[in-house]
């Protein structure tokens, strides 16, 4: 039997009921004839507005809910499925408040600042719904401790082969052992360093192992034994090389899961902010 997500949970109870109160919105805008012109002034601007604001305020506190460890106030996950469908609503609920009047002011403001707390949000459920997966694939059930450590190992079995070998190629093994995961910290969020050591090592590995081809006429018996010296090297930082790719996936993975959040909580401030003015101001020009 299939698990529900957050997407599924309860057979779709909070997409259900946010598409209800989305259709009963637009029956009403539709079916409304005001007086004056459509938009958050008249009877139904106003509902609407007020039905937004409060569903705003709602969706804020999703984030005390999230901390209250002890609380009997339904699942987090209960919690998350509803706060995604009802935040979705908010863009017709928004936009029929609005009538569809933009312009360069505080309301217009207060709008997108809503948008984009939604987008950011819809951006994290994707992250929040495929990272985890891909974030254990990257590191076949192991944790990342226990994958710098597989590294560590690699270091070491690679520094007892290398001790015969010319200087070059100690000097790249030593350099591949010390290799950052990134070149500098904002790198962590977009992906791999242009200046890899263990990429570096890998490709003169490659170069020397030609050198001692047996079709470049090196078979005789050092010229093998070099060469199956070389292999294992090889090997080994080829090893190194994919297992590095995953942690600084993993790691880049890691870092999105928690910017994004970085973006969707400090915009919902903002939008609280532009939506405190946005109603001060409605009432003080009255
Ligand atoms: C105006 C609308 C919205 C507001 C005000 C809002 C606000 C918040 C707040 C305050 C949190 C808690 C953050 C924390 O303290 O950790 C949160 C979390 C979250 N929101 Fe929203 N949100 C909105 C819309 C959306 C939408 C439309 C989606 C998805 C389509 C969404 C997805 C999420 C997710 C996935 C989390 C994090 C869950 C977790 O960390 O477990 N949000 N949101």
């Amino acid at each position: 039997m299939q698990q529900d997500n957050v997407l599924t949970l309860g057979g779709y109870r909070y997409l259900k009921l946010s598409l209800l109160v989305v259709l009963a919105c637009i029956i009403l805008y539709y079916a409304d004839t005001p007086p004056i012109r459509p938009g958050g002034g008249t009877w139904l601007g106003y509902g609407l507005g007020t039905l937004g604001a409060v569903l705003i305020v709602w969706l804020m506190m999703f984030g005390l809910r999230k901390r209250a460890y002890h609380s009997n106030m339904g699942t987090v996950r209960g919690w998350l499925s509803a706060h995604v469908y009802l935040g979705l609503s908010l863009i017709v609920i928004a936009t029929l408040h609005a009538a569809f009047h933009f312009g360069i002011n505080i309301h217009t403001l207060a709008y997108v600042l809503t948008l984009l707390v939604v987008f950011s949000g819809a951006w994290g459920l994707f992250g929040y719904m495929n990272i985890p997966s891909k974030m254990n694939g990257l590191l076949r059930g192991k944790t990342l401790e226990q994958s710098v450590e597989a590294l560590t190992d690699i270091d070491t079995q690679s520094q007892r082969i290398v001790s015969s070998m010319p200087a070059e190629i100690k000097a790249a093994i030593e350099a591949s052992s010390k290799t950052h995961f990134f070149d500098y910290p904002g790198q962590r969020l977009f992906g791999k360093p242009k200046n890899c050591a263990t990429a570096k090592s890998v490709a003169l590995l490659t170069s020397r192992l030609s050198v001692f081809a047996p079709s470049a006429g090196a078979s005789s018996e050092t010229g093998n034994a070099a060469r199956k010296v070389i292999q294992e090297l090889h090997a080994l930082q080829l090893r190194r090389q994919v297992q590095l790719g995953n942690i600084r996936e993993y790691l880049c993975l890691k870092a999105q899961t928690e910017t994004w959040l970085m973006l969707h909580v400090p915009l919902t401030f903002a939008l609280f902010a532009a939506l405190g003015a946005h109603i001060f101001s409605v009432f003080f020009y009255w």
